[in-house]
C-alpha cells in the first residue's frame, strides 16, 4: 500500500523521501489545473513517489504525448512499474535530466510536473537540478512544482523560491491546499 511504502521509505531516508503520505488527489488535480496537457508532446514527472500524479497525468495526456517519469528511490519504482507497466518509469536523479532525456530520444520538453521536495535539498542541490531542468525544458514550457506548509521550517524552501525568478519569465503561487497532509501550496513557472 502506498501509505505503508512511503512511511517507510521516509524512516529509511526523510531527506530524499520528503514526505510521511503521498500527495492527495486533491493536490494532484490542483497541480494539474490549467497545465496543457492535452496539447503537450512532451512531458516528464520528477519523483513520481507512489505515482499520485501520474496517473493523473495519465488521464490528461493526449495518446500522442511522449511521457517519462524519473524516481531515484528504487523501491517506489518497484510499485510504479507494477501500478503503471505500460508507462516510461527511469530509474535515475533529476540531476542527469538531459542524459536521461538523451536516451529516450527527448529533445525539448513542454511540460515538467514535479514532486521534489526542494525544501529539504540542500541550496547546491536545488541550483543544480534547476540549471539542469534548462538543458530540457524548452522556451515557454512550464514547470509546476508544490512544497508543504511545515517545508517553511527550512530555509532551503525560502532559497528554492527566492530563485526561482531567475530560471523563469512567470512565477506564481496558488493559494493553500488544505485537501493534502501536510497542506501545500504549488508554484507554476513558465520559462
Ligand atoms: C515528496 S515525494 C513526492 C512523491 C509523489 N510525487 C507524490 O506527490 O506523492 C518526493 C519524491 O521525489 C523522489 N526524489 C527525491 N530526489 C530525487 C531525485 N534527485 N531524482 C528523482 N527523484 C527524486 C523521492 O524518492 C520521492 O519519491
Amino acid at each position: 500500500m502506498s501509505i505503508a511504502l512511503f512511511l517507510k521509505e521516509f524512516a529509511a531516508d526523510p531527506r530524499a523521501t520528503g514526505s510521511v503520505a503521498p500527495s492527495s488527489s486533491a493536490l494532484a488535480k490542483e497541480i494539474l489545473r490549467g497545465l496543457p496537457l492535452d496539447s503537450s508532446q512532451t512531458v516528464l514527472e520528477y519523483g513520481c513517489g507512489t505515482g499520485a500524479f501520474t496517473s493523473e497525468i495519465m488521464d490528461a495526456i493526449s495518446g500522442s504525448c511522449q511521457f517519462l517519469g524519473i524516481e531515484s528511490n528504487l523501491s517506489f519504482i518497484r510499485q510504479l512499474r507494477s501500478k503503471f507497466p505500460n508507462v516510461s518509469i527511469h530509474h535515475g536523479s533529476v540531476a542527469d535530466v538531459r542524459s536521461i532525456c538523451d536516451q529516450y530520444d527527448i529533445g525539448e520538453v513542454d511540460c515538467i510536473v514535479s514532486g521534489l521536495p526542494w525544501a529539504v535539498f540542500p541550496h547546491e542541490a536545488q541550483v543544480k537540478y534547476l540549471k539542469e531542468m534548462m538543458r530540457v525544458l524548452k522556451p515557454g514550457g512550464q514547470f509546476v512544482t508544490f512544497g508543504v506548509l511545515t517545508g517553511l521550517l527550512f530555509p532551503a524552501s525560502y532559497l528554492f523560491a527566492r530563485m526561482l525568478p531567475d530560471y523563469f519569465s512567470e512565477v506564481s503561487r496558488s493559494p493553500i491546499v488544505w485537501r493534502n497532509i501536510p497542506p501545500a501550496y504549488i508554484y507554476r513557472c513558465r520559462r
